[in-house]
């Protein structure tokens, strides 16, 4: 018995944001932000659209895809890093949504891993015959973190207003970490089947003494209180990023993880007929496929026009790989990512 991905489905918010519109906003530059990142453009939720809209709309597709209705689905795992409440989570929210019967969500907080440790859990699930259906989703509207309420307006082109060099200012201090993000979701339905194609070895790590590269110092229940105007203006609330360590971190980890579960397959690296990265930064995915030695074309990517989606990267290129039929069956396949925690890990899956 295997755990089969039996329907993909994608959640995609209405405003394209090009780098070159970032660059009315703050100091920035298409040139900059597609050096160094790969990134061309990315998608922003609407005001009042939140992360559990948008895994409603790839979680409704997924299921749709899987031939099932949501009636059938047994439980849900909703990763995200940006619920649209402190609590509940998103999962009792995206259940009513959908019309699921009331069964058991979990909301899951592994940030850029999420998918790949919700991967583990529906993967247990599914085999213990606990459950037969899950939906797992990933979903993140980033924009929350960010300051365009100094030029909202003029980003998605319902303004001609110039933003004032104050503006400008405030929105160029958290450059370097709102230019990566993009709003998107990505869901999977997974179903118990027999036979041989599914998930095969998962491998997972943590290694807290990392926490600190990768955070957020503000909305903090260890402040008092939690969050201020003070934090707010001062950028607490935006995520904390060291990039220089986690690019480190990437490009030596998930390389390592590869290994581990191709070797626990017994497959040789270059068998593998397509290895899905997670999409935070265009050189780090080209590090990776380097590092192991793999052709270009084995490596896809779809950062150029998404940005960094955090939970939701995976899914949606996994999504995106099917529709353009570059996955076909009798492929082996490998998911891999890191994150925040650090969190990170692998899994492979054979079509
Ligand atoms: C963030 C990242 C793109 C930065 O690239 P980098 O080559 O390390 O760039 P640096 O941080 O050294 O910045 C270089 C310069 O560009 C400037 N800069 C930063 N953001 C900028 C932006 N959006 N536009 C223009 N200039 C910018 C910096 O201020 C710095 O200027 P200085 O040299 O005058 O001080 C890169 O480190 C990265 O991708 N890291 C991993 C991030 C990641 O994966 N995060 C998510 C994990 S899930």
């Amino acid at each position: 018995m295997r755990s089969v991905i039996t329907g993909t489905g994608i959640g995609v918010p209405p405003n394209v944001v090009t780098n070159e519109a970032l660059s009315r906003l703050m100091d920035t530059s298409d040139e900059w932000i597609r050096v160094r990142s790969g990134i061309q453009e990315r998608r922003y939720a609407d005001p009042g659209q939140g992360s559990t809209d948008l895994g409603v709309m790839a979680a409704r597709n997924a299921i749709a895809d899987a031939g099932l209705t949501p009636t059938d689905i047994d439980a849900v795992l909703f990763a995200t890093m940006t619920p649209d409440h402190m609590l509940p989570g998103n999962g009792p929210l995206l259940q009513t949504a959908l019309g699921l019967r009331d069964v058991p969500t979990f909301d899951i907080r592994q940030q850029c891993s999420g998918f790949l440790y919700g991967l583990e859990l529906a993967d247990l699930f599914l085999q213990s015959g606990r459950y037969r259906r899950v939906l797992l989703v990933g979903a993140e509207v980033h924009t929350g973190f960010m300051p365009w309420h100094l030029g909202w307006d003029t980003l998605i082109g319902q303004s001609t207003r110039e933003i004032t060099e104050a503006e400008r200012a405030e929105n160029t201090l958290t450059r370097d970490r709102t230019v990566l993000f993009g709003d998107g979701a990505g869901a999977v339905v997974i179903e118990a089947r027999e036979g041989d194609t599914g998930l095969g070895v998962i491998r997972l790590h943590t290694d807290g003494t990392g926490a600190g590269v990768l955070t957020m110092h503000g909305a903090s229940f260890k402040r008092r209180p939690f969050v201020s105007v003070d934090q707010i203006q001062s950028g607490e609330t935006l995520p904390f990023m060291s990039g220089k360590e986690v690019f480190r971190s990437a490009v030596t980890l998930m390389p390592q993880v590869v290994r581990e579960v191709c070797e626990a397959s017994g497959i040789a690296v270059e068998e593998l007929d397509l290895l899905l990265v997670h999409q935070a930064n265009m050189r780090i995915i080209e590090g990776v496929q380097k590092v192991l030695g793999l052709p270009p074309e084995k490596v896809p990517h779809n950062i150029e026009r998404w940005g960094n989606t955090t939970a939701a990267t995976l899914p949606i290129l996994f999504h995106e790989c099917r529709t353009l039929g570059l996955i076909r069956p009798g492929m082996n396949l490998a998911f891999t990512a890191l994150g925040s925690g650090l969190h990170w890990g692998a899994a492979i899956y054979r079509t």
